[in-house]
C-alpha cells in the first residue's frame, strides 16, 4: 500500500487527484485549511475506498502550516510515496492592482511552500530509492503576463531542474500544467468567467488522468491536454515581446475578468 499527500485536497483539482488516488487504492494525507471540509472528504473516501484518510489542515501561506506538512513528509516511519503540491489561488487585478501583502501570500503558497515540501518529500524519497512529486503550476507559466503567470514560471523550472539533478535517484518530479478548469478558483478570486470560451475548459477528472500517465512515462513538464498544446506550440513561434503584447490583448477578451 503507497501513501499519496496532496495539498489542496477539498476543491477542484486536488479533489480530482484525492478521489482518482483513492481508488487507485492509495492511502491518502489530506491537507487544506478549512477542517470540516477535510473531515467529510476523508470519510467519504475511506467509506467508498477503503483506504486510509489521514487529515492535515495547514495554512501554507504561513511558516507553521508550511512546517507540519514537511515534517509528515520526512516522517520515515509512515513515508509518503507520492506528494501533489497542488493549493493555490488567484488574485484579481493586473499588477499593483493587487496589494503587496496579496502578492507575498501568492509566492509563499505557489513557490516557497512547494520548495520546501518538494525538498522534505524528495529528501526521503532520495533515501528510499523512490516516489513521486507532482507540483501543479498552469499553462500561464508560458506567457509573460501577471504575477500568477511568474509564480506559476517558478514553479516549472524549479521542477524541470530538480528532475534533472535527481535523475536515476528513483525519485520522479513533474511539473503539471493546467489549461482554464471548471473549479472553485475563479469563484474564490472573484473573477468573473462567462468570456471563456466553452472549448477552453477542461474537466479535471481528466486532467488528472493524463496527468499521471505523464508522471508514470517519466515526463518532467505536462501539458496534459492536445488544446493547449498546439496553443502552447504555436505561442513559441512569436517573438517573446509579440507574446506578451498578444497575451494582454486576448486574455482581456477572453480571459477571467
Ligand atoms: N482552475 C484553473 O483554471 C487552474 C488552471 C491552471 C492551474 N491551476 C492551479 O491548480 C491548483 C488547484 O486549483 P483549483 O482550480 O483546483 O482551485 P480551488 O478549486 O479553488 O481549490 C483550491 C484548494 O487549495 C486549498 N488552499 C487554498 N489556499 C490554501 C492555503 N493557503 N493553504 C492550504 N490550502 C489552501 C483549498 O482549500 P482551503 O480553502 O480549505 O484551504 C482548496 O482545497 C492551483 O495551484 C491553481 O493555481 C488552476
Amino acid at each position: 500500500m503507497t501513501t499519496a499527500l496532496i495539498t489542496g485536497s477539498t476543491a477542484g483539482i486536488g479533489a480530482a487527484f484525492a478521489r482518482r488516488l483513492a481508488a487507485d487504492g492509495h492511502d491518502l494525507v489530506l491537507v487544506a485549511r478549512d477542517a470540516k471540509r477535510l473531515r467529510e472528504q476523508a470519510t467519504e473516501l475511506h467509506d467508498r475506498h477503503g483506504i486510509e484518510a489521514e487529515v492535515l489542515i495547514a495554512d501554507l501561506a504561513e511558516d507553521t502550516g508550511i512546517e507540519s506538512v514537511a515534517t509528515r513528509l520526512g516522517d520515515r516511519r509512515n513515508p509518503v510515496d507520492l506528494l501533489i503540491n497542488n493549493a493555490g489561488f488567484g488574485n484579481k487585478g493586473r499588477y499593483l492592482d493587487v496589494s503587496m501583502a496579496d502578492e507575498l501570500k501568492m509566492l509563499k503558497v505557489h513557490c516557497e511552500a512547494v520548495l520546501r515540501l518538494t525538498s522534505a518529500a524528495a529528501e526521503a524519497m532520495r533515501e528510499r530509492g523512490r516516489g513521486g512529486v507532482v507540483n501543479v503550476a498552469s499553462v500561464a507559466a508560458f506567457v509573460p503576463r501577471g504575477t500568477y503567470g511568474a509564480s506559476k514560471a517558478w514553479v516549472v523550472q524549479f521542477t524541470q531542474g530538480a528532475a534533472r539533478d535527481l535523475a536515476g535517484s528513483g525519485v520522479r518530479l513533474m511539473a503539471l500544467c493546467p489549461g482554464f478548469v471548471r473549479t472553485e478558483f475563479h469563484e474564490r478570486a472573484g473573477m468573473g468567467t462567462d468570456n471563456i470560451p466553452g472549448w477552453m475548459w477542461l474537466d479535471a477528472d481528466k486532467l488528472v488522468a493524463s496527468g499521471l500517465d505523464d508522471l508514470a512515462r517519466g515526463k518532467a513538464v505536462s501539458i496534459p491536454d492536445p488544446r493547449y498544446k498546439v496553443l502552447l506550440g504555436a505561442a513559441k513561434l512569436v517573438p517573446r515581446g509579440m507574446l506578451g503584447g498578444i497575451s494582454s490583448r486576448t486574455g482581456r477578451k477572453y480571459g477571467p475578468q
